[in-house]
């Protein structure tokens, strides 16, 4: 099935702050290659027949190419990001504004802190949604409420690991991969029971960011580094297509974190 999906060129990216474990402000980062594996990811979506929409980054928001961050969009309703830090915090409005712009009137500002897509992630029953380190649980209800879907709360707990979508995505609208070593021992007994034919990945492919993927059901694009989780994948019968996005990984981003599904 066509996907359509929200991105953002990396045109102001850079790695000036550390707000999680894999930023190194004094390393720092370079725009240009960033841009150029950028342009790789877009193009896959494309030539896998995906429609890709852009919204114009913002100078001083050098992370605002992490658009999974910017929304949570589920049955045209839109549910809008409010960030942890003040660094990223101006991202949340522009994103809603993009919505509220391209004809989506059913866009609500939140009231709780949460990050998109980060932490939240659609089945077809269930949207899962992460916490521990971002998104508020409070903001779990309010999305449960705001979208009418069935909200399940997922406790993170490893600092890599701080956005959910770094640790588990979704292969189709019923299976998911994740790394259990990311989750507490509950949340891993809950996504036992709800995913028991789960692919797991282990932790050389989470810390690579392996997990951070984005499937169509049939595709899936995914880091180049996470070898093992590729073979699995092809075994399990999914298409990969590795993509290197090393450059945007020194701000703890790759594949899914610069991508927003627009759920009509
Ligand atoms: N530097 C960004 C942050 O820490 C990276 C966000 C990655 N996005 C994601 N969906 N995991 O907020």
């Amino acid at each position: 099935m066509t996907r359509h999906y929200l991105m953002c060129r990396p045109d102001y990216f850079a790695v000036e702050y550390a707000i999680n474990p894999w930023m190194h402000p004094e390393a720092g980062a370079d725009r240009e290659v960033a841009i150029r594996q950028w342009e790789t990811l877009k193009s896959a979506y494309e030539e896998l027949g995906h429609r890709v929409s852009l919204i114009d980054p913002i100078e001083g928001l050098p992370d605002m190419v992490f658009a999974a961050n910017g929304a949570l969009v589920v049955g045209g309703r839109v549910y809008g990001a409010r960030f942890t830090h003040k660094e990223r915090a101006a991202e949340g409005p522009a994103y809603l504004k993009w919505f509220t712009d391209h004809g989506y009137d059913r866009a609500r500002e939140a009231s709780f802190t949460n990050e998109g897509e980060g932490d939240f992630l659609t089945l077809d029953q269930v949207v899962l949604a992460g916490t521990g380190f971002r998104t508020d649980i409070t903001a779990h209800k309010e999305a449960q409420e705001f979208l009418g879907r069935p909200v399940v709360t997922l406790q993170l707990v490893d600092p890599r690991f701080y956005h959910l979508d770094t640790a588990l995505f979704p292969l189709n609208g019923r299976r998911v991969a994740y790394f259990p070593g990311a989750f507490s021992p509950g949340s891993q007994e809950v996504l036992r029971s709800l995913f028991p034919d789960a692919v797991i990945a282990d932790e050389d492919d989470a810390s690579v960011l392996g997990l951070n993927a984005v499937s169509d059901g049939t595709h899936v694009v995914i880091n180049a580094e996470a070898g093992n989780l590729q073979l699995e994948l092809k075994r399990q019968g999914f298409e990969v297509i590795p993509v290197d996005l090393s450059e945007l990984r020194k701000a703890g981003g790759g594949p899914k974190c610069c991508t927003l599904e627009i759920r009509e």
